[in-house]
């Protein structure tokens, strides 16, 4: 195997310490890694390579054995370097880099921007320039975190500008979500499943719900989420993309573009309805680095519909907050109800997609009760993927990190998504400006507002 070079840009922050430092850890767990990989974190702090990796360590809970991780240490360095104001630095960067041993073989190189989209174009641009990515060269590609870009405009600007310096196929938009076991598995329950299949659409379901929320408040990321908020940090990415996963036409197969045509496709037919809700936790205002009477919205929900035969009329209810008491993902259809002999209404079934934290599928649906009566029970059959194996399912980020390498770009956004994306989370820009923020104290003030919006329990 040839060596492998990881570089990320902004690597004191949360992201390498929880996503991407453990799933390195766990590819070396697993002998992924060829015999001589280098990562290296870049930052402004004044760290050394041993600071950096306690840092990490501290924030990681060590799967393997310490001797693992001592090992596994060796290959992890830090590179001091101010890239928002010292284009030089490239320069500085490039004969590090040429330093490590592997450097005169063939060797693949994996840059990931975790930093804010702002720090994009500069990156992009010294990079090319230092000739440590080349246009068309596929051994150096480069990841960025998402949001890619802070609205329309500048993803539209980046893009061009991007285009100029790498070959698309080197470009890869990181959309964890997509990475996530579960929500791969939509498509594959969809469309290999004659019962779900013939059944998807405005004739037998009534609604869809996609809820992500989350327990944790801002924690250390004030800086960027307050520019950012709930609606573009979550809503404009994942939720938008696990929607065209659920609402998507069959594709002629599951090839990269074959499928993120069928998405764009759902991305250009989303009509927003007119009501939302845009909250702010209570004590949003008091966190670390938040501006005083900031509007930034750390929940958002949106009621949306997807203007094609097969969905016509069908709601799709989106929410997701911070500080909600719980973390859970999950998908939510609710079928229509049927009319029974006797006008009998039995409850609707439903099929919940759950993301987190259990990963399964539950199918709830009628079946008589027990013994002397005729009386309806709701039971409920599932399929559970992660009930005794916790824990242990491929992380998002081991699968997305894996498919870059390969250079594979299924389970990433292609461009004419993001605009899409950014299209659809504009016009919720706009409305907001005319809405009042919901304070909350907990998610069942958000529901309580949100009945009162659509007269339907969300949460
Ligand atoms: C990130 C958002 O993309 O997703 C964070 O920027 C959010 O604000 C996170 O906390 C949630 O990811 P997950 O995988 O924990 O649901």
């Amino acid at each position: 195997m040839k060596p492998i070079l990881f570089v990320i840009f902004g690597a004191t922050g949360n992201l390498t310490y929880k996503k991407l430092l453990p799933a390195l850890f766990r590819f070396y767990l697993q002998n992924y890694l060829p015999p001589v990989f280098f990562i290296v974190g870049i930052g402004r702090r004044d760290y050394t390579d041993d600071i950096f990796t306690e840092e990490l360590i501290s924030h990681m809970t060590l799967e393997g054995g310490e001797e693992d991780w001592q090992r596994f240490k060796k290959s992890i360095r830090y590179f001091k370097f101010d890239f928002g104001s010292d284009p030089e630095g490239f320069k500085r960067l490039g004969s590090f880099l040429a330093s490590l041993p592997g450097a005169g073989e063939e060797r693949d190189t994996l840059f990931y921007l975790a930093t804010e989209p702002g720090f994009f174009p500069v990156i992009a641009h010294g990079l090319a320039m230092s000739k440590l990515v080349t246009k068309g060269d596929m051994s150096s590609k480069i990841i960025f975190e998402k949001p890619f870009g802070k609205n329309l405009q500048t993803a539209i600007e980046y893009n061009r500008s991007f285009n100029k310096l790498l070959d698309e196929k080197q470009i890869f938009r990181i959309d964890h979500y997509l990475g996530k076991e579960m929500i791969q598995n939509i498509l594959t329950v969809r469309f290999t499943n004659t019962i779900f299949e013939s059944i998807w659409d405005a004739g037998s379901i009534e609604s869809v719900k996609i809820l992500s929320l989350e327990s944790e408040g801002v924690a250390e990321r004030a800086g960027y989420y307050d520019k950012t908020g709930a609606f573009s940090d979550m809503v404009q990415n994942h939720l938008l993309q696990t929607l065209c996963l659920v609402a998507m036409e069959k594709p002629k197969d599951f090839s990269d573009d074959a499928i993120r045509g069928k998405k764009l496709d759902v991305l250009n037919r989303i009509r927003l309805g007119e009501e939302f809700l845009f909250g702010q936790y209570d004590g949003y205002l008091s966190e670390n680095r938040i501006p005083p009477g900031s509007r930034t919205e750390t929940m958002a929900a949106a009621r949306m519909f997807v203007d094609t035969p097969r969905w016509q009329g069908v709601p799709f209810y989106v929410a997701t907050g911070k500080k909600m008491g719980r973390k859970l993902i999950y998908v939510l259809i609710t079928f229509k109800e049927t009319a029974s002999p006797g006008g009998i209404r039995p409850p609707k079934n439903k099929l919940k997609i759950s993301v987190y934290p259990d990963e399964g599928i539950h199918l709830v649906f009628n079946g008589k009760a027990r013994g002397l009566t005729n009386e309806i029970e709701t039971v409920q059959m599932n399929y559970c993927r992660s009930c005794g194996v916790f824990g242990n399912t491929p992380e998002a980020y081991e699968k997305l990190l894996m498919d870059a390498l390969h250079g594979d770009a299924t389970l990433f956004t292609r461009w004419d998504e993001i605009e899409a994306q950014w299209r659809i989370a504009e016009k919720a820009e706009q409305a907001k400006e005319s809405l009042l923020l919901l304070i909350y104290k907990d998610a069942k003030e958000v529901d309580r507002a949100l009945f009162e919006l659509w007269g339907e329990k969300i949460l």
